[in-house]
């Protein structure tokens, strides 16, 4: 019997410390819907160096990835049916990077919206890694020959230029990359708690986000302060709500806005961690009290992370274990990445 080839799945994590609900939701819940469906191949990684384009503090790094190999194994990610790695040990991204920047035009990264981002609010570190970035994200993806990234929307125009990149290799030195496509499996909006027009996000402060290692006590108090508007009537809904926030551009947003987005990202976060009924339920019965609804928010996400806490509390006991697997992971992907190497030494001419 022939089984059809499983497909490569590519996707990585920076170690940006602990994860929040959104970083959650948007990478790492998915990986775990994926790893167990034996079409796919896995091959997921700790992007230590695309960390590095932004400024951090090299005595806390190392801590910083082991903590996030953890939560990923706490989380539920399992190396046996994964390649679990860390990008720094795999020197060949750094080689693959090296062969795509002579193919990469600049005028595709100068369009990066996520470079223009970050540059603007990094304006006292513009590094080349920075801009960079996007390439040596192609050859994460394509070192293992991938062919589906589960990544949220903000990296859609990454994974897309890695497909413009794999044309222009295979254009020039022949057919040897696959096409990659993004993998957007359904991955929720969840908003910042202060400024709820905007993304979750570490960079607007500790009280905007839910941090998936918080106490249910943590996150009441961080979510108590959710701006709410006073009526308890949703006058606005969830998709008016997003084409608003989209059309505001760089303007402000008035209170209106504000406070029917936050009420809906508490919605949204139970009807996540909740169920869907549940949101339901409650939209059918306004007016909301939105002592309430916090409450309720609070609790299903407390109660959803309440079994990786403690497996992560386990965990952390054994800091060598995670090395191991890592170690391990390593070893997997090494394997692949020396072959593609191998064969892309050839085709580009140096050996
Ligand atoms: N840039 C991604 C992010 O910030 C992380 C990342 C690095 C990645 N390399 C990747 C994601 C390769 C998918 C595939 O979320």
């Amino acid at each position: 019997m022939t089984s059809a080839k499983p497909k490569i799945v590519v996707s990585g994590v920076q170690p940006t410390g602990t994860l929040h609900v959104g970083n959650y939701l948007g990478a790492v819940h998915n990986w775990l819907k994926i790893q167990d469906d034996p079409q796919y191949r896995c091959y997921f990684f700790i992007a230590d160096w695309h960390s590095m384009t932004v400024e951090y503090d090299p005595k806390e790094k190392r801590q910083q990835i082991i903590s996030m190999a953890t939560d990923l194994l706490a989380l539920g990610i399992d190396p046996e049916k994964v390649v679990l790695f860390q990008q720094s040990d795999i020197l060949e991204h750094a080689e693959l990077t090296w062969i795509f920047n002579t193919i990469t035009p600049m005028s595709f990264l100068e369009r990066m919206t996520q470079f223009k981002d970050k540059s603007r609010r990094h304006q006292e570190n513009v590094n080349m890694g920075l801009f960079d970035y996007p390439v040596l994200q192609a050859a994460d993806i394509l070192l293992y020959h991938g062919q589906l990234v589960p990544v949220g929307i903000d990296q859609v125009q990454h994974v897309e230029l890695t497909r413009d990149i794999a044309g222009f290799f295979n254009n020039r030195f022949g057919e040897f990359f696959p096409e990659t496509k993004p993998l957007l499996t359904n991955i929720p909006k969840v908003r910042s708690l202060t400024e709820p027009t905007r993304k979750m996000s570490k960079s607007h402060g500790e009280k905007s986000c839910l941090l998936i290692t918080d106490t249910f006590d943590e996150m009441y108090d961080k979510v108590k302060r959710v701006p709410t508007e006073a009526t308890g009537i949703i006058s606005m809904e969830e998709r008016e709500v997003e084409e608003a926030i989209a059309a505001l551009g760089d303007s402000e947003p008035d209170e209106k806005l504000k406070g029917m987005a936050g009420v809906w990202n508490l919605l949204g976060l139970i009807r996540e961690f909740g169920s869907p009924e549940e949101v339901d339920r409650l939209v059918a019965g306004q007016p909301l009290k939105y002592g309430e609804l916090k409450q309720l928010a609070a609790t299903r996400v407390a109660e959803h992370f309440a079994v990786f806490q403690r497996a992560r509390a386990e965990l952390a006991q054994k800091p060598e274990h995670v090395e191991r697997v890592l170690a391990h992971g390593a070893k997997q992907a090494r394997e692949v990445a020396q072959a593609t190497m191998a064969e892309v030494r050839q085709l580009v001419g140096l050996r």
